[in-house]
């Protein structure tokens, strides 16, 4: 199959999380175009069960092909964690999660070899960073916590509130006694929180964003498949963005968070595919 290199890149996620990798791939891969897309209307993934989240990854991917991407980034732990391994092989495009790269980055970083991992309860419970991170040295010990709140407190865009930080105190109060030196943000939501879970982990304890990697990741797989886009023109809207429900809250949360002034989020059937 003949892939054009001057396709955009489909990204998806369950709502706005994958926008935190979606701005790594503008800022680092400034050539290439965006497709992206955001489950707003079933969104939390990371309560459903396996098969719910093949079952949408597939919709989703199907729909992305119908954009002609030429590369899909599974924005989204969660489905990186359920459906990854079944996407790759039903695709003959580069597909490229969002977990290995965080597991190493960790890996590398650890000193005390004690790496925390923070994600929704599908992504905690698959035990997905804890296998990675073993592959790349035995010795690390993966403690993990789910965190549910987390993602429902940044879609409403509580980023900074006391309420979210006291969520905070809770889930990770169990971390802090574990003397981890690594945490990895195993949710493509967290890195909104950031600036409080480093309120409440400390300044010893390095945070681990998988997106910026992913980014690097993508360009990597890219240029080793002669897909990097070339093309000269520039394009008036090189990113567009589609949800499946509440077009106009997405928009205003994109332009928010992005170094780019989103024109226009379009709501799609997502059911039809
Ligand atoms: N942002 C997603 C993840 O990385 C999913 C959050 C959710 O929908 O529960 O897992």
């Amino acid at each position: 199959m003949k892939i054009d290199r001057n396709a955009p890149v489909g990204v998806f996620d369950s709502g706005v999380g994958g926008l935190t990798v979606a701005r790594e791939i503008m800022r680092n891969l400034p050539s290439e175009k965006i497709v992206y897309f955001g489950d707003t209307a079933r969104v939390p993934y990371g309560s459903k069960s396996k098969e719910t989240v093949i079952r949408y990854s597939r919709q989703i991917i199907r729909f992305l092909q119908e954009q002609q991407v030429k590369a899909i980034v599974v924005a989204c732990n969660t489905a990186s964690a359920f459906a990854l391994d079944l996407i790759k092989g039903e695709l003959e495009i580069p597909v490229l999660g969002v977990i290995e790269p965080g597991a190493r980055v960790a890996a590398s970083e650890t000193k005390n070899k004690r790496v925390g991992v923070i994600g929704t309860e599908g992504t905690v419970g698959s035990g997905i960073h804890a296998s990675y991170l073993k592959r790349l040295d035995k010795e690390i010990q993966v403690i993990g916590k789910a965190c549910p709140l987390f993602v429902p407190l940044v879609e409403e865009g509580w980023l900074h509130d006391s309420l979210t930080t006291e969520v905070a105190f809770r889930y990770l109060k169990e971390l802090q006694e574990k003397d981890i030196d690594t945490l990895i943000l195993g949710c493509t939501h967290y890195p909104l929180l950031r600036s409080t879970i480093r309120e409440v982990m400390g300044e010893n304890v390095r945070l681990v964003n998988p997106a910026y990697e992913t980014a690097l990741e993508l360009g990597r797989l890219l240029k080793e498949k002669d897909l990097l886009n070339t093309g000269t023109k520039q394009e008036k809207f090189p990113y567009k963005f589609y949800v499946s429900d509440l077009a106009d809250k997405f928009k205003d949360f994109a332009n928010s968070i992005l170094p780019y002034d989103v024109e226009m989020t379009k709501k799609i059937d997502i059911e039809r595919y």
